[in-house]
């Protein structure tokens, strides 16, 4: 792929790059997406699953829900796009990959600076006590577990709709956002908030802004370059140009 010239020039002297991914970048690992036609929400009603109110009106039925997503996630492995942003720790003094994603991909990819903005369907904590506990740890319950300190219910770390994103992870994000030279928009709507923020708060601080997605979103009037295409093709053909002029 060819890029436009601002682009490569940006990419030579960039220190610090950011990557706001959303589940876009883990559907060529077999992980569904929400939005679209084949899209989670148009199968399923957030509202009965992920919630604290349904949660606490059907525990049974949530967790189902969870172990059913975690297997998914089990069974994928991290593809080309996640493993081209490992690669690109190469080529700047900062990588940091902001995520709305909780399929912990980017982490078994590699990546080292990792925020996850909506939590890991890999951690479990109680609600009463807050003992935490890993998906491994719960393998052999049916239907929701239960705290073996408290026998308080166990849910999944995860933010789920009406709660609050975690503050610390969000600040730092939010921070680092602001002090890029490039961030990357990868397989997103960019249309949840407070997540959604991030890619603003970046250009309104002077990052350039790319995004790379299968077809244009809300933001693609905006950003400084739109790349129509999968991102496990862009990313490493992005990751090919870095070789040639770094
Ligand atoms: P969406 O399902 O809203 O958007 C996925 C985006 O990925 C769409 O814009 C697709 O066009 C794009 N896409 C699909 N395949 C792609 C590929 N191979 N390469 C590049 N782009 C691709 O998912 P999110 O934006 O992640 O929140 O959704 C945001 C939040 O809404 C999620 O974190 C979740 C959901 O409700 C919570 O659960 C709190």
């Amino acid at each position: 792929m060819d890029f436009r010239d601002d682009f490569v020039e940006k990419l030579k002297n960039a220190k610090s790059i950011v990557f706001f991914t959303g589940a876009g970048i883990s559907a060529e690992s077999g992980i569904p997406t929400f939005r679209g036609n084949e899209g989670l929400w148009k199968k399923f009603k957030p509202e009965e699953l992920a919630s604290f109110d349904a949660f606490i009106r059907n525990p049974d039925l949530v967790w189902e829900w969870y172990t059913y997503r975690r297997k998914i996630v089990e069974e994928a492995k991290p593809n080309a796009g996640h493993l081209a942003i490992v690669e690109m720790e190469k080529y700047f003094e900062d990588v940091s990959v902001i995520t709305q994603n909780i399929d912990n991909l980017h982490n078994r990819a590699g990546s080292k600076n990792v925020y996850e903005l909506h939590g890991n369907i890999e951690r479990n904590y109680c609600i009463d006590c807050k003992t935490y506990y890993s998906a491994d740890e719960l393998e052999n319950w049916s239907g929701a577990p239960r705290c073996k300190m408290c026998e308080g219910l166990i849910r999944p770390d995860v933010v789920w709709f009406g709660e609050p994103l975690p503050h610390y992870v969000f600040s730092t994000a939010e921070a680092i956002a602001k002090n890029s030279d490039i961030c990357f928009v990868v397989g997103t709507s960019a249309i949840v908030y407070p997540a959604a923020y991030i890619p603003h708060s970046a250009k309104e601080n002077g990052s350039y802004l790319v995004e790379i997605n299968v077809e244009p979103t809300e933001i693609s009037h905006w950003v400084d370059y739109s790349l129509i295409g999968k991102s496990g093709v862009i990313l490493p053909d992005i990751l090919n140009q870095l070789e040639k002029i770094k």
